[in-house]
């Protein structure tokens, strides 16, 4: 049974002040809720201080971007070098990044093995455009993304790897994905092409998010498909009570086994 695992991407959201004090709070919101691994991802500049915050939390941190170099002459970049020493998570290749930052298949597939290298945790983004979507590429564009993402990772690596499928017209529209679409296509694009690159016990081994629009009103319903492993949340993980509900949720998911 795959444990769940429900992340904040609070994207350029909080200042080091605001974001120190969230997580005092948060902590004490989640504190005792099992079951799920709970993950805050804030701007690079509250890392430190928030990991520091959440010490014996069990509140894990992720940063929301790498590069892929430990070092070097890279003006304004951060390295998993310097993350490890921080963070435990890494979200790579969100579709904000591939759209306003020029991330490709290919960075995408630098930084996941860069990060696992220093012992990161990938949560590798992937989803399709609302083009995308009304043409019917769906699947081979989710399918074709994870296939990029994981050239030249070893079966050992990718079953530590958590996959966010993020359809790109779900995210911060209100517009989630039905619980229905959202697991289909986690288990027909997401999962069977991961089956086909390692094997059905490896990519039933694996964790896939959904992401996009995620709420404490759709929550329930999108945690209790079978092939939907918790969550990537922008806006409704920036409120302790709401997303206290969604790791709630999270947690308590009757799925079957
Ligand atoms: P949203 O963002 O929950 O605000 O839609 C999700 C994401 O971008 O990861």
């Amino acid at each position: 049974m795959r444990k769940p695992i429900m992340a904040g991407n609070w994207k350029m959201y909080k200042t080091v002040a605001e974001a120190v004090d969230f997580v005092r709070a948060l902590r004490d919101a989640l504190a005792g809720i099992e079951g799920v691994d709970k993950v805050v991802c804030p701007p690079f500049v509250a890392l430190a201080p928030v990991a520091e915050a959440l010490e014996g939390s069990g509140i894990l941190v992720g940063a929301q971007n790498v590069y892929w170099e430990d070092q070097g002459a890279f003006t304004g970049e951060v390295s998993p070098l310097m993350l490890k020493d921080v963070c435990d998570l890494v979200i790579i290749g969100h579709s904000e990044r591939r759209q306003f930052f020029g991330e490709t298949d290919e960075t995408v597939n630098r930084k996941i093995k860069a990060a696992l290298a220093r012992g990161l945790t990938p949560i590798v983004c992937v989803g399709e455009s609302l083009e995308q979507n009304e043409a019917g590429q769906t699947t081979a564009v989710v399918s074709g993304q994870v296939r990029a993402a994981f050239g030249g990772i070893s079966s050992d690596q990718a079953r530590g790897i958590v996959v966010a499928y993020e359809p790109i017209w779900a995210i911060g529209t209100g517009r989630a994905a039905t619980a229905q679409d959202a697991n289909r296509i986690i288990g027909t694009a997401g999962r069977a092409t991961l089956a086909e690159l390692y094997g059905d016990g490896v990519a039933q081994a694996m964790r896939i998010q959904y992401g996009g629009s995620i709420n404490p009103r759709n929550v329930e319903e999108l945690m209790a498909q079978p092939e939907i492993d918790g969550g990537l949340v922008g806006g409704a993980s920036l409120k302790v009570e709401d997303f206290t509900a969604l790791v709630r949720a999270a947690a308590g998911a009757n799925r079957p086994a």
